[in-house]
């Protein structure tokens, strides 16, 4: 086979590869090609890693009262959320935490309105399977009523989720880069974010 044969073989099979792929633009999740799917389910194996990380889970729990460590142990000194999510009249928050960390270990971390979610917004995320995760993050019954993209955003620029990759001494940080997992987020929802059934 001549070479300019070889070339304009090539060249069709490029530009029918460059049409399948333009026709397979996930629209909203529906009509997303499988390989789309794929990868917005590989992302968000990526997202959960970091929504389960110590950093985040410790204050999106279930129960009354934050849990702390990389352990997950009960907040100390019986600290609870209170209506607002920050505390007690008796034991606010802010009390202890500070607008930023101090440089001691096992000393109280910190960040402007250091808070848990009211207990109306229902975040919790500790103990979900992957796919329950998934689906809580996506309901506005316990998202805050945001959408996709004001998730996405809150990702990126919310002060406590940048907190958790400069937690203070003596805490770990999620297992992706800040800049990473704003990425994987981004490729969620851009391929459909898709939830895994489990
Ligand atoms: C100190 C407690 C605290 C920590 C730690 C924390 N959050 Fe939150 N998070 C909150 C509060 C409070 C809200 C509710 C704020 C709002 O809706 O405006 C919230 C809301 C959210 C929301 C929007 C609602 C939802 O649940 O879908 C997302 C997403 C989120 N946090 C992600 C994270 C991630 C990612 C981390 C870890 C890197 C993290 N959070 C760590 C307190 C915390
Ligand atoms: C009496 C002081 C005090 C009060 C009040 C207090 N905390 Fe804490 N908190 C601490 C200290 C000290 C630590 C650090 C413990 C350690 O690192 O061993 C801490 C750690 C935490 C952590 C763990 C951070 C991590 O990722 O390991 C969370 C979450 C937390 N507090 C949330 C809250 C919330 C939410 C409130 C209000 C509802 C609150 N705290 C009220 C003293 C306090």
């Amino acid at each position: 086979m001549s070479q300019s044969l070889l070339f304009r073989r090539a060249m069709v099979v490029a530009a029918l590869l460059l049409a399948a792929s333009s026709s397979l633009q996930p629209q909203n999740g529906i009509g997303a090609s499988s390989f789309d799917q794929l990868e917005s389910l590989r992302a968000f194996s990526r997202i959960a890693s970091v929504l389960t990380s110590p950093r985040c889970l410790n204050c999106h729990v279930p129960g009354d009262s934050p849990l702390q460590g990389d352990a997950g142990t009960p907040h100390g000194m019986n600290v609870k959320r209170g209506p607002d999510g920050r505390g007690t009249p008796a034991m606010r928050c802010s009390n202890c935490h500070q607008d930023t960390n101090s440089s001691q270990l096992h000393a109280p971390p910190g960040c402007p309105d250091w808070r848990l979610p009211p207990p109306s917004m229902r975040m919790a995320w500790q103990g979900l399977s992957v796919g329950e995760l998934c689906r809580t993050l996506k309901d506005p019954a316990a998202n805050g009523n945001r959408s996709l993209e004001q998730l996405l955003e809150h990702f990126r620029n919310d002060r406590i989720v940048n907190w958790g990759w400069a937690p203070g001494p003596g805490r770990t940080i999620p297992p992706l880069s800040h800049d990473d997992f704003v990425a994987e987020v981004t490729r969620w929802v851009k391929m459909g974010s898709a939830c895994p059934p489990e």
